[in-house]
């Protein structure tokens, strides 16, 4: 028999409910509290369909969280999972931030995607907690494998040493994808969830990661990182930062959120485009790219979700794999006018910059939405204005240079405005890096890069 509270729950969405079987239309969502091989009975039947799933129920959240750790996902194969104690609860429960990790992660495809981007595929199970927009800090080399006291002594060091600049300090990136073990990199195209039982609802937790970046013109770090390849090791410090629970917004009478990229700052929203898709948020996404042939992969099989790989784009495609529908997307390009763009509306590409657009869009929308954005600082101060202006709460998801990402070094600060007025400068690695955009103070006195970030060097 199913807890009380989840049957509530599930008849307010229109479940029927059969013993441990909830049912609607050809959807079916079965329960357990533990490991059966009728889940992945279940699993298999129901192929890449997604009308038939299983949801495991651990007696707390401690327990769900070692239940749904990726070395386990095969006793669970394509299992959701949810805890008693927060079903109890009767409201998502607040979680402080996961650990931070020191640990190496290992390359799978460091792959060049348009002029100026690489997207870099890795494995580390130490990020599994990690809930957007959190981010993490990387070498931009591979660990070095140590030399063996033969070789040392035969001279061979001389070779073996990489004499290559390395800077010292990690550079910080977030994560742009996040895959599930036996989940579809598309599964929410088809996830269907009774809406008030997702905020309770979690994934297995994922080990494998794909971050995008831009290859900064006469930078230290990004150029090194197109070096790396598959079967590095590469070492980390994560997850950082803050995480938002987009399952709060609901609270707030929020049903629409808009997502608003600048470039490569559209690489860490996409992750919070998929939470906000798995709480069946409506979505639209708002992408300023120089051109639509810097959204083109430049190796075809690197397009993981393009049904046609020719015809596949960067950004485009995961969004349309995170089930945003292609009516609700929207492309300016403010080099050259934009070209077809498969399966997107002609009406929604644009020629000009991002905020422009959206200010447009604005005008003749309806509804009560909020609005985050990323992307560079001049971009996200005139969407201030412009969310300001039309009375949309706007947060925006600062990227500062930084030197630690742990709060120690006050590289990345930026200047806030308190509640009681005061003004403050705020540490975007450790109270970020999302912000309420109402707070930013844009003339922020530190916001040149210190050109010494520690000390140590004049470029580190
Ligand atoms: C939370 C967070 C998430 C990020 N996510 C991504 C991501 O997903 N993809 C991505 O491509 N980049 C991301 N960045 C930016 C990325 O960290 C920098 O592009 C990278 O560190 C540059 O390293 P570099 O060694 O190549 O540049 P450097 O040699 O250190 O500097 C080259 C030039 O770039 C400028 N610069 C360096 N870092 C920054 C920065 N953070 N903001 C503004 N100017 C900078 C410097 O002032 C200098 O002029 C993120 C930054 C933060 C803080
Ligand atoms: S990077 Fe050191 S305090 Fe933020």
């Amino acid at each position: 028999m199913l807890p009380i509270l989840i049957q509530n729950l599930l008849a307010r969405d229109g479940w029927i409910l059969r013993g441990t079987e909830a049912v609607r239309k050809d959807r079916r969502i079965r329960f357990f509290n533990r490991p059966s091989p009728e889940i992945a009975a279940i699993a298999r039947h129901d192929g890449q369909r997604f009308r038939h799933l299983a949801i495991v129920i651990a007696s707390s959240h401690a327990e769900m969280e070692r239940l749904r750790a990726p070395k386990l996902a095969d006793k669970f194969p394509r299992a959701l999972f949810a805890s008693l104690e927060e079903l109890q609860t009767g409201h998502p429960v607040e979680l402080p931030p996961p650990a931070i990790a020191s640990f190496t992660a290992t390359v799978i495809a460091n792959t060049p995607v348009g002029d100026t981007h690489y997207q870099l595929a890795f494995q580390a199970e130490e990020l599994r907690h990690l809930r957007p927009p959190q981010f993490f800090m990387m070498d931009v080399r591979p660990v070095r494998a140590p030399l063996g006291l033969r070789a040392v002594c035969r001279g061979k060091w001389r070779d073996a040493v990489d004499r290559t600049p390395q800077p010292l300090l990690k550079r910080p990136f977030g994560i742009c994808r996040d895959f599930h073990p036996h989940f579809p990199a598309d599964y929410l195209k088809r996830l269907d969830l009774p809406t008030s039982l997702t905020p309770f609802l979690y994934l297995p937790a994922p080990d494998r990661f794909d971050m995008l970046y831009k290859v900064l013109p006469d930078a230290l770090g990004t150029p090194l990182m197109t070096r790396l390849k598959r079967g590095d090791r590469v070492h980390m410090i994560g997850p950082l930062g803050q995480p938002f629970d987009v399952r709060r917004l609901r609270a707030d009478g929020i049903e629409e959120v808009h997502l608003v990229g600048g470039g490569v700052g559209m690489a860490p929203l996409i992750t919070l485009i998929e939470a906000l898709r798995f709480h069946a948020f409506r979505v639209k996404v708002f992408l300023g790219i120089a051109t639509v042939q810097s959204l083109r992969y430049r190796d075809e099989l690197a397009a993981t979700f393009g049904e046609k790989p020719r015809d596949a784009y960067v950004y485009v495609d995961d969004f349309l794999a995170a089930g945003v529908a292609p009516a609700d997307i929207f492309v300016s390009c403010d080099v050259a006018p934009p070209r077809r763009i498969r399966r997107l509306p002609p009406e929604n590409l644009f020629h000009g910059l991002v905020p422009e657009q959206y200010r447009r869009f604005l005008a003749t929308a309806c509804g009560k939405p909020m609005a985050i954005t990323c992307g560079p600082n001049r971009m996200m101060e005139v969407m201030a204005d412009i969310c300001r202006d039309a009375g949309v709460p706007l947060k925006v998801l600062l990227e500062k240079r930084m030197g630690c990402g742990i709060g120690v070094c006050f590289s990345c600060v930026q200047k806030v405005r308190r509640p009681d007025g005061a003004e403050e400068f705020a540490r975007v690695c450790k109270e970020g890096p999302l912000f309420d955009a109402k707070d930013i103070l844009w003339n922020n006195h530190l916001s040149k890069p210190p050109s010494v970030a520690c000390g140590c060097a004049p470029r580190c």
